[in-house]
């Protein structure tokens, strides 16, 4: 302990001016070679700063960590989109409306991702809640019937009901979500079809018609006539 520490430590003086510590393990002797200071004051620093930062932190008070934060952002901004929105209605229109919004789309997937995907899969594929991306529903016969079945649940509470869970918008969006995921791929092996086949959902509406539509079925892109046919298309089934 007395002996002069922190000397230049470099290759070339490096063993044999060394200084022994006179320890001697069945003849293995030992340099005294000591960590330099700036090494010592890390790991001294690091260890009177870990337990505060841990207390602090993940002593489970709420709104403290990294993730708690990064949702209240989420949220705070989520928040700020909605307002775009003004007073939304949850009404039929107001799902068919953001079916073709892309950019809505984007803030129903969002919600999808936080409240669904548990029973629903990561794409709509179906876990413990049916698939949501092939053509057959159990309990949705019109596009509306989304939105009633997210504010309501079904089958005695199996599906959730979201009412008081979530805001009106996000309701819509999150309807609006789950009506473009018809059609989709899931990346994940997807559940058998359960149900019945339902007619497709209607075109987007007439005043509201977007050059770039979603990508749920190939006539959306002939913006004229999609308004027209938008009448019928719930009567005939189009294409299957
Ligand atoms: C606790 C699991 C669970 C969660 C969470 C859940 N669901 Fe469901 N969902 C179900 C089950 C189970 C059904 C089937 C109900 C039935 O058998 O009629 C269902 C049915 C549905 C249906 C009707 C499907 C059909 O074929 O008729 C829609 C739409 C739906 N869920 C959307 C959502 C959305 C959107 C969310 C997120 C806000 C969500 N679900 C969250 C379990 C869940």
């Amino acid at each position: 302990m007395n002996e002069p520490v922190n000397e230049p430590n470099t290759a070339s003086d490096n063993a044999p001016d060394d200084q022994l510590t006179g320890h001697d393990y069945d003849g293995i002797q030992e340099y005294d070679n000591p960590l330099p200071g700036w090494w010592k004051w890390l790991f001294i620093v690091s260890i009177l700063f870990g337990p505060p930062y841990f207390f602090f932190y993940h002593n489970g008070v709420e709104g403290r960590s990294l993730s708690d934060r990064y949702d209240r952002n989420l949220a705070a901004n989520l928040r700020l989109q909605f307002d775009e929105l003004g007073d939304l209605k949850a009404d039929r229109a107001a799902v068919i409306k953001y079916t073709y919004q892309p950019n809505w789309l984007k803030a129903g997937k969002a919600v999808f991702k936080t409240h669904c995907v548990s029973c629903h899969g990561k794409d709509g594929g179906g876990l413990i809640g049916p698939n949501l991306t092939d053509e057959a529903y159990k309990n949705v016969k019109d596009i509306g019937d989304i939105l009633s079945i997210l504010q309501n649940g079904a089958n005695a509470g199996a599906m959730p009901a979201w009412q008081n869970r979530l805001s009106t918008p996000e309701i819509v969006l999150v309807s609006s979500y789950v009506a473009s995921l018809r059609g989709t791929t899931p990346s994940t092996e997807p559940k058998e079809p359960e149900g019945r086949p339902i007619p497709p959902w209607p075109g987007p509406p007439a005043e509201e018609q977007e050059t770039e539509t979603a990508d749920a079925s190939e006539d959306n892109t002939e913006s004229t006539d999609a308004a027209l046919e938008k009448e019928t298309s719930n009567s005939e089934s189009a294409e299957e």
